[in-house]
């Protein structure tokens, strides 16, 4: 199959432009790291035990040996581009690159960590956004950027396959590396996700702590024909933002993660500067929508770097049933979880 290599897609939307020049350089430098990353990945337990704790990150969660070290790679590729300073899941303040420079990059440098020695997909989500001029880079306010205002937003998927999904503005297309080249090659021209579907991915354990509005939306999934939905419908979770992202761009589907009442939860528990604004963009651009709930995730004003934010997205008729679930409170539970439900409390 010949097929355009990453470098020769950027080299076409950037032309001679010199802000896209930028962008499509630091691309390539995420890609480089990702690529590196994905032989690491692929290796598995013969590199040593990649899922063995380190410190903990500050976000007060334990830091794994592949989290560092994909935190470093990109860095050290990043350190090349031509940027004002990255941001990071693994690092508590920007790291500061060249503060006259005109981008700034915000990452998740491995996501889906409680999946590394499972051997199932793990990611790199990376937000690439301005520099706006004035702004001191190394503060966290520089980047308190809303995600509508990314220029490029995507993740590396290290799976069977290793693919890279990437925005810039212009739809959403995929990559995938051929491992004998080393080369990512577009293999998805416009990833188009399904209008309708029937699948949804919740982490249902956390079922009691959920607010009315999700508890009466996955009430109505369960129900299936039973219930008002009036169609039987499928659950899938991976446990790994970046998976479950991809398997909704390939056959749609709706993803939950909302705020709950668990402490440390009440506003959810992804990020929204390195995860939910990019897979926004991502899923924007791909014809989807991605909301809190009640707002569009891209509309947001964030008010800290590691911000955490409820996260809903996919076909957009699940995401209007799910508004629904919100603008009418007052449309009650749905059977299982009602008064005399299956799963009354
Ligand atoms: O990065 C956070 C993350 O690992 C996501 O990849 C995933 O969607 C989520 O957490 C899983 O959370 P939980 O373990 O609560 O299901
Ligand atoms: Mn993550």
């Amino acid at each position: 199959m010949t097929t355009k290599s990453l470098d020769a897609y950027l080299g076409a939307w950037a032309g001679a432009d010199a802000g896209r020049i930028a962008v499509a350089r630091t691309i390539g430098a995420i890609a480089e790291a990702g690529r590196e990353i994905a032989y690491l990945v692929a290796e598995g337990p013969l590199a040593g035990d990649l899922a063995a704790a380190v410190t903990n990150n500050v976000q007060g969660e334990v830091q794994k040996h592949l989290d560092k070290h994909s935190n470093d790679s990109l860095m050290a590729a990043l350190k090349q581009a031509p940027i004002a300073a990255l941001a990071s899941e693994e690092l508590d303040h920007p790291y500061v690159v060249d503060p006259s420079a005109g981008l700034l990059v915000a990452l998740d440098p491995l996501d889906g960590s409680s999946n590394i020695d499972t051997n199932v997909s793990i990611g790199t989500i990376f937000s690439i956004m301005p520099h706006i001029t004035g702004k001191n880079p190394a503060t966290h306010d520089a980047f308190l950027i809303p995600g509508h205002r990314q220029l490029a937003a995507g993740y590396v998927l290290y799976g069977p396959q290793t693919s890279l999904i990437l925005t810039v503005g212009a739809g959403t297309v995929g990559f995938t590396l051929d491992r004998r080249s080393g080369t990512f090659f577009l293999t998805a021209k416009q990833v188009a996700i399904k209008e309708k579907t029937k699948e949804w991915a919740i982490n249902a354990s956390n079922q009691r702590q959920w607010d009315d509005e999700i508890r009466s939306y996955i009430g109505e999934c369960l129900a299936g024909t039973d219930g008002p939905r009036g169609e039987d419908t499928n659950m899938r979770w991976v446990g790994s933002l970046v998976a479950d992202c991809h398997r909704i761009l390939v056959r749609g589907g709706v993803f939950l993660y909302p705020a709950d009442k668990r402490k440390g939860y009440t506003e959810g528990r992804l990020r929204l500067m390195y995860e939910a604004n990019p897979i926004a963009m991502v899923v924007e651009q791909a014809g989807g929508r991605a909301i809190t709930g009640r707002e569009r995730i891209l509309d947001i004003q964030p008010t800290a770097l590691h911000q955490r934010i409820p996260l809903i997205f996919g076909s957009t008729t699940e995401i209007e049933r799910i508004e629904r679930h919100y603008a009418e409170p007052t449309a009650g539970e749905a059977p299982l979880f009602g008064k005399r439900g299956l799963f009354r409390e």
